[in-house]
C-alpha cells in the first residue's frame, strides 16, 4: 500500500516524541451518530494532573470549545455517561490494564482523568509499566507499554540490519503474557507503529518490512497491513489460550487519524476543525487496517472455541473516524507564536491530528469500555 510519505514522517516523528519515558449484546455500539450534549465534561484541562501537555488542548490555546460538546447515540440504545462511582464499584478489587501504544495511553490517561473527580489514585509506576491504585475500592489501572503487541528487538536478522525494529509476527509480547493472568480485564490498542520503519519476522525468516525493503530481496511476502493482521492474530489466540488468565480481552479497533494521505487533500488535515463529520472521508489505509482487524478478530474467536468467548471487540474506528474536530491539531504546547492556520501555500502548521485532545472525544471510549465490559 502506498503512503503519502508527508504523512508517515508525521506520525513517524509523533509516535517517536511520545514513546516512553462492537459490540456484543443487543446493539452494535459502534453504529450510531454523534449528538449536541450541552453537560460539561468529566473533568477540564485544569482539575486532572495527569493531562499531557501535548493533549492539553484548552490550556494550550485552543480557541473553540465545542468538540467537548458531543455525545456517542448508537442506533439501538443508549450509551450510558461514564459513572465512576459505579465504575469503581464494578471493578473493586479489581485490575484493569492498557496494553499498546501512544493511543492506548491517550484512553488509559482519559480514564484517570474521569475517576480522578471522585478519588485520588496512588501512583505505584515502575520502569515496567505505569500503575495506579484507587484505594477505595482497590482498583488498579495499568498500563503497558508495547506498540506491537509483539516481541521486538533491533538486533541484525538476515538481510535485516542492526537498529531497523524487528517485530516477531509469531511471537506474543512476553513481559505481556507474564503478566496477564493478573488482569481481569485488559485493552488492546495498538496499530499506529505499522507505519514505523520495521522488518517483518515469521518463523524466524524475514518476510516484509515498512519503509525498508533491499530491492534484491524480490517481492515482499507481507505488508504493513498484513503485518497488522498477522499480529492481532498473534497475540489475541495468546490471550484467549493463555492458562490461569480468567478475565476479559477487548480488542480497541484502529483509532482514525486524520492527515492528508496519498493525494493533496484527500483526508483533510484537522487544523482549523471544529465539528463533527457528517460523513466520514474515505481513507484506504485506514479503511483497510480496521478490515484486516475486524477479520482476524472474528477468525481467532471463531478458532478458540469456549476460550473465544474472553475476547470482545470495541469497534471505534467508524465513529472517530467522523471526529476530525477532536485532535490537538497545533495546539499541542504552549508557545503563544506557534503556528496554528494553514501557510500561503495551504499547507497546514505542525500539528498532531493523530492523539486527542482531552478532555474530548475520546472520553467517550471510556463509556464504550463500561458498557463492554457489563456485557
Ligand atoms: C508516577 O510515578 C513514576 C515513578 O515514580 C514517576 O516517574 C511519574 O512521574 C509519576 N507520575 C505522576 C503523574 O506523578
Ligand atoms: C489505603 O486504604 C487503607 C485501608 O482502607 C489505609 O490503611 C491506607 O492508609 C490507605 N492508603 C493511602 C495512601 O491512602
Amino acid at each position: 500500500m502506498a503512503l503519502n510519505h508527508r504523512y508517515i514522517m508525521s506520525v513517524v516523528a509523533l509516535l517517536l516524541t511520545l514513546e516512553p519515558t462492537h459490540a456484543q449484546g443487543s446493539c452494535d455500539l459502534s453504529r450510531g451518530r454523534w449528538v449536541p450534549d450541552s453537560s460539561a465534561p468529566l473533568y477540564t484541562s485544569s482539575s486532572c494532573p495527569l493531562i499531557k501537555r501535548a493533549e492539553n488542548c484548552q490550556a494550550n490555546g485552543r480557541p473553540d470549545k465545542g468538540y467537548e460538546n458531543w455525545r456517542w447515540k448508537p442506533e439501538r440504545c443508549a450509551l450510558p455517561r461514564f459513572d465512576a462511582r459505579r465504575f469503581l464499584k464494578l471493578m473493586r478489587g479489581k485490575t484493569l490494564a492498557f496494553a499498546g501504544d501512544s493511543i492506548a495511553q491517550n484512553q488509559m490517561e482519559s480514564l484517570l482523568c474521569i475517576l480522578w473527580q471522585v478519588d485520588t489514585p496512588i501512583n505505584l509506576s515502575d520502569r515496567r509499566m505505569s500503575r495506579w491504585i484507587f484505594n477505595s475500592t482497590s482498583t488498579t489501572i495499568i498500563r503497558i507499554w508495547s506498540p506491537w503487541l509483539l516481541h521486538n528487538s533491533k538486533e541484525a536478522l538476515g538481510i535485516a540490519p542492526d537498529g531497523l525494529s524487528k517485530v516477531f509476527l509469531d511471537v506474543p509480547d512476553k513481559t505481556l503474557m507474564e503478566l496477564l493472568p493478573s488482569f481481569d480485564v485488559i485493552v488492546l490498542s495498538f496499530g499506529h507503529w505499522f507505519v514505523t520503519p520495521s522488518a517483518y519476522i515469521l518463523n524466524g525468516k524475514v518476510v516484509g518490512g515498512q519503509s525498508w525493503w533491499p530491492l534484491q530481496a524480490g517481492k515482499m511476502q507481507m505488508n504493513n497491513i498484513d503485518a497488522f493482521g498477522a499480529s492481532t492474530e498473534t497475540c489475541l489466540t495468546a490471550v484467549a489460550t493463555k492458562p490461569n488468565f480468567k478475565g476479559i480481552a477487548i480488542l480497541s479497533t484502529y483509532s482514525p487519524d486524520h492527515y492528508e494521505r496519498a493525494t493533496w487533500n484527500v483526508g483533510g488535515s484537522c487544523t482549523g476543525k471544529v465539528k463533527p463529520l457528517d460523513k466520514a472521508v474515505r481513507d484506504g489505509f485506514i479503511d483497510a487496517m480496521h478490515e484486516k482487524q475486524v477479520a482476524s478478530f472474528r477468525k481467532v474467536v471463531k478458532n478458540s472455541g469456549k476460550q473465544g468467548s474472553k475476547l470482545k471487540l470495541m469497534s471505534i474506528t467508524k465513529p472517530f473516524a467522523l471526529r476530525v474536530d477532536g485532535h490537538p491539531g497545533p495546539y499541542t504546547n504552549l508557545d503563544p507564536n506557534k503556528m496554528t492556520q494553514r501557510g500561503p501555500d495551504g499547507r497546514p502548521p505542525p500539528q498532531d491530528c493523530l492523539h486527542w485532545c482531552m478532555p474530548g472525544p475520546i472520553d467517550k471510549w471510556n463509556d464504550m469500555l463500561f458498557e463492554t465490559i457489563q456485557r
